[in-house]
């Protein structure tokens, strides 16, 4: 059975030793969301009622995570941290609904992974806290109701379109997160580079910020490569030379793509004719998960043009083309 506790040092632990914001002044952007969040916590304070069930959408690393963490500090709740996929035995899942205290935040993340089965098994436990659950098997089995305390479920997803419309409808809100401008990018980087005691000229910022893709996930990735840089290298003010150099170390070019996206243009851009590629065959000729390719690669490609989405697969542009010719890292 899974032990609670544990799972709440997890996640206790890793959001005080990374680079999480600890409070809601350090968490950039995503304005209307706070916002929202902030008037359903100060509704539930007054009303003493638990804060009703929310849905974090959005791409991999823009915060869903830190932001539930967040919720549960400022409201003073324990933050009982799960993942989709290994919620798969109703038996675990009627454990921790009901070790839940009041108020608890059941955070589960990559909700889209939970099997239909027990996304059905959460509708009343959702809806009015209780379980029905079936003890024994065949003629003698029994149904017994479990009350449970309110709490409030968060569910992270990347993959909104997985999830059962009933199971959705069960959420209070679902909130989109908005991607980032280059000035948020830029507060976000610029409290990391104090704290390590750097400073940068405002050409290489502009690189760096440019290199992110716009997601806190990797400007925090990349800072932590650069800080290692500046120590080896003994640097204290960072020059434009500097952010390309551990750029090309990082084999990250300026405008943020990896080599692995360069690998799928290469791969699109080899496709007899240019005929279409579909995910799948993506997946399998990359090595990487069809998840991965659409959640994490795909969008950045997509909103820079440099491939279109058909009926038929993915195909590279004229753009995209243009793009790998001129810029090979
Ligand atoms: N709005 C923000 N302000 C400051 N830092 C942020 C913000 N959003 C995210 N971060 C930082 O980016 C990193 C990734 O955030 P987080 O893990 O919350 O993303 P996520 O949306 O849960 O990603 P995934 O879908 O992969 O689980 C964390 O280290 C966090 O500190
Ligand atoms: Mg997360």
């Amino acid at each position: 059975m899974i032990n609670n506790d544990d799972i709440i040092q997890e996640l206790e632990q890793p959001i005080r030793k990374s680079f999480r914001p600890i409070d809601f002044n350090n968490f950039m952007g995503q304005k209307r969301i706070i916002k929202q969040l902030n008037l359903m916590m100060h509704a539930s304070d007054k009303l003493q009622k638990n804060l009703d069930h929310l849905i974090f959408f959005g791409a991999p690393g823009l915060g869903k995570t830190t932001l539930a963490g967040l919720v549960a500090n400022s409201i003073g709740s324990n933050l009982v941290y799960s993942q989709g996929q290994s919620l798969t035995k109703i038996g675990d899942v009627a454990a921790i609904l009901s070790n839940l205290k009041e108020n608890d935040i059941l955070f589960v993340d990559e909700v889209h992974r939970l099997k239909p089965n027990v996304q059905e098994f959460f509708y009343t436990a959702l809806e009015d806290f209780y379980l029905d659950i079936v003890i024994g098997k065949g003629p003698t089995a029994k149904s017994m109701r479990l009350d449970l305390q309110p709490f409030t479920f968060i569910g992270a997803t990347t993959r909104l379109d997985k999830l059962t419309q009933p199971f959705r409808d069960r959420f209070g809100v679902i909130f989109k997160f908005e991607e980032y401008t280059k000035k948020e990018i830029s507060k976000i980087l610029k409290i990391h580079l104090k704290t390590f005691e750097l400073e940068i000229k405002d050409d290489a910022l502009d690189i760096l910020i440019s290199s992110t893709k716009s997601v806190p996930r990797i400007a925090i990735n990349t800072l932590k490569r650069l800080h290692e840089y500046c120590l080896f290298h003994n640097i204290s003010m960072i020059l434009k030379s500097h952010i390309l150099d551990c750029l090309s170390l990082l084999s990250i070019d300026e405008t943020g793509l990896n080599q692995f996206d360069f690998k799928l243009l290469e791969v699109l851009s080899e496709s007899r004719e240019l005929r279409p590629i579909g995910v799948k065959t993506l997946s399998s000729l990359l090595g990487e998960e069809v998840d991965y390719i659409e959640s994490i690669c795909e969008p950045f490609l997509l909103k820079n043009g440099l491939i279109q989405k058909t009926s038929s697969g993915r195909i590279i542009t004229t753009k995209g083309l243009k793009f790998l010719s001129d810029n090979k890292i």
